[in-house]
């Protein structure tokens, strides 16, 4: 009942979120595969990995939402199996924006989860999750009536209402243009500034999670594959940069520590050969390298 989130015990031991061995199986198919991780309070932790790896299956084995078959998950010092119960009014959770209902104006539905969550101050929650979220203009809005970037930082508003101590972000920007991305990312890094919540987020954007994570674990078939600061993950790499171009035999790319001596090399082999090369780029290493390195696939199929 209304707690007081001012008076807030910050120093509460140990990690937001503990995972150890965690593994869900459907059938025959592994999905999630014996992943470990602690996420400390106050960190913004991301997973990164393409499609089917097993992101959405992780975060909802922490929210309660889906029963591992074997592992542990503790939330803020609390384990979450076998009563999730006991651990649902600390977290938040972005909903499917699909699954909003259209009969309920933004300032409604958030009234209506705060209540939920026996909030006594359930309007002021309201407001506050709003402005959070930069919704302000829109409260007497039904959610069918908003774009897109709109009802994506709604089903966050919704997650948020109740004052989460950890807040689970599934997939927060996909479909977005990206202006709109860039927006929610500024909402993101609100959430994550605020009182030191702890947000884990799943992207499949490198870019999304090089710019809002403290900490991201590559995920790949069912496995943690790395996990470390995305700068710690790329100077993993034993390069400066990679260089790219295309010729009549296709895309190349090469890394490298020796920029200058390879574009020199390039240009003049295409020279003396007679032939051509285009779209020549020189880039820094990113995460999408790093996934590379590690797999030996590329991020995007
Ligand atoms: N309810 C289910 N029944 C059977 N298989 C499932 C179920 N949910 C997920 N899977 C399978 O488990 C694997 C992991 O799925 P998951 O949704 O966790 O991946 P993801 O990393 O979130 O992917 P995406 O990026 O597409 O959201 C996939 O191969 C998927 O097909
Ligand atoms: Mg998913």
């Amino acid at each position: 009942m209304g707690r007081d989130y001012h008076a807030r015990p910050q120093m509460e031991a140990g990690a937001a979120i503990e995972v150890q061995g965690l593994t869900k199986r459907y059938g025959s198919h592994v999905a999630v595969d014996g992943v470990s991780f602690a996420v400390e309070r106050g960190e913004a932790f991301g997973i990164l990995g393409p499609n089917g790896a097993g992101k959405t299956t992780t975060l909802e084995m922490i929210e309660g939402l889906r029963k591992p078959d074997a592992g542990e998950v503790t939330v803020l010092g609390t384990p979450v199996w076998p009563d999730p119960t006991r651990i649902q009014a600390r977290i938040g959770v972005q909903l499917q924006t699909t699954s909003l209902f259209d009969r309920l104006s933004a300032t409604e539905l958030l009234v209506l989860f705060a209540r939920f969550y026996e909030r006594a101050d359930a309007e002021e929650r309201a407001a506050h999750a709003l402005q959070l979220v930069g919704l302000e203009s829109k409260a007497g809005d039904y959610a069918g009536r908003m774009s897109g970037g709109q009802q994506q930082r709604l089903a966050i508003a919704l997650g948020l209402v109740h004052d989460p101590e950890v807040v689970f972000l599934d997939e927060p920007t996909t479909g977005l243009d990206p202006q709109a991305r860039r927006n929610l990312w500024g909402v993101i890094r609100a959430i994550h500034e605020e009182r030191g919540k702890t947000v884990i987020l799943t992207t499949h954007y490198l870019e999304e999670a090089e710019e809002l994570c403290d900490r991201v674990a590559i995920m790949d078939e069912a496995r943690i594959v790395a996990m470390d600061t995305p700068a710690g993950l790329i100077g993993r790499l034993d390069t400066d940069a990679r260089v790219s171009y295309t010729d009549a035999d296709g895309e190349h790319a090469i890394y490298t520590k020796d920029t200058q001596a390879v574009v020199l090399e390039l240009l003049e082999t295409a020279r003396t050969r007679g032939t051509a090369i285009g779209n020549l780029a020189v880039r820094g290493p990113s995460l999408e390298d790093v996934f590379l390195n590690l797999t030996g696939h590329e991020f995007r199929e």
